[in-house]
């Protein structure tokens, strides 16, 4: 297994624990927090023994560990991430694993001199269900017309914003927002299946902290137009869909995708049988130990270019829709 260290203690990193325990890919050794009393708590609740704990980074990029996973405030990804790489580890991180396309560009080059992996923790590519989702989309291609991808669910984190608290995912300090929190799982599902975008443009529903509650999102390939629909601050239960002409493949969300169905011109709808893992994590863990232990550079640079693709396409979106983060000042 592969040792791993991680930054951030909230749910989501318990999450990717348990999902590398149930795949046995990597074993946790070490464990960032800047409080010691978290880090403890986060421990107990996954009831580990002999972990390290370090509340000071430096010294935790010092300790003998092969890969960090990094699940802290967007902004934050990318001075970790950096800091990761000069210390000779493997970085796992999630999405989007940077604020602007050019702190983008200075990772990928750093993890490929110093010859280490940078995985940005897009989970929903790697589940059998996106899978098939490829695979019927590569069987109809030719008919390819468009498609409509929505994500807009109301955040429990947007209570807190009303009642002034500012929690960080509703900050530019922290790059947050609807695209950047959940848009960016539908900009994936764009690239993986269509590639890059011709155009992008974004229409965004400010707050008044300068980002945006939710919004729609155009991406304009050459045959056909791919509309999104994101948002925190209420709920849609829209289906997203792929458009084949006279038949549509249906989802049952944009992101956190469960179900699909395939619907013909008579409106006869058909179940696509799928699998679904209990831990939605499980499928990305493997990939990237997978690929890590085999070398799969193929599949690695793959990954890279999507993750890229991305990481434009997001920086390009909020520049037409007028978002500005702290870290475009730091540019
Ligand atoms: N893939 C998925 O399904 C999924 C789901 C949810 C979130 N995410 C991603 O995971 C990341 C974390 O999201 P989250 O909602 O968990 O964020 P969060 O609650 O704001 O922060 C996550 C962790 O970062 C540390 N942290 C919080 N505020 C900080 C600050 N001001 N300075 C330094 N460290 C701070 C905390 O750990 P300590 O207190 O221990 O230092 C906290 O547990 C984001 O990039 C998000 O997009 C992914």
């Amino acid at each position: 297994m592969i040792s791993l260290g991680i930054i951030g203690t909230n749910w989501i990193t318990e999450q990717f624990v348990r999902a590398t325990d149930i795949t046995k890919t990597f074993a946790l050794t070490h464990v960032y927090s800047r409080t010691e009393a978290k880090a403890e708590s986060f421990i107990e609740d996954l009831e580990k023994e002999n972990i390290k704990i370090s509340t000071d980074l430096d010294a935790f990029f010092k300790e003998d560990f092969d890969t960090v996973y990094i699940a802290s405030p967007n902004a934050l990804h990318f001075s970790q991430a950096q800091k990761a790489l000069e210390n000779g580890k493997n970085v796992i991180v999630e999405k989007p694993s940077t604020s602007t396309i050019q702190e983008f560009t200075i990772l990928e080059k750093l993890a490929h001199e110093k010859g280490l992996y940078l995985f940005e923790a897009a989970r929903h590519i790697h589940e059998p269900i996106f899978k098939k989702i490829e695979e019927v989309v590569e069987k109809h291609r030719d008919d390819l017309s468009g498609a409509t991808f929505s994500y807009m669910k109301y955040s429990s984190r947007y209570d807190a914003y009303q009642a002034g608290k500012n929690p960080n995912v509703f900050t530019t300090k922290f790059s947050g927002g609807a695209l950047y929190d959940l848009g960016v799982y539908t900009v994936y599902d764009a690239v993986v299946l269509f590639g890059q975008p011709e155009k992008v443009d974004y229409d965004a529903e400010f707050l008044d902290s300068g980002v945006d509650g939710s919004g729609a999102l155009t991406l304009k390939y050459s045959n056909f137009d791919v509309n999104i629909i994101i948002g925190k601050t209420k709920n849609s239960y829209m289906s997203s869909e792929v458009y084949f002409g006279r038949d549509t493949l249906l989802l049952d969300n944009g992101g956190d995708i469960n179900h699909l169905d395939w619907a013909d011109d008579n409106k006869n709808i058909t179940d696509i049988p799928t699998t679904k893992s209990e831990n939605p994590m499980d499928s990305e863990a493997r990939e990237f130990a997978r690929i890590m232990t085999e070398n799969d550079h193929a599949s690695y640079d793959k990954l890279l270019q999507y993750a890229r693709t991305v990481n434009r396409i997001l920086e390009q979106a909020r520049t037409s829709a007028g978002i500005v983060f702290d870290a475009d000042e730091e540019k």
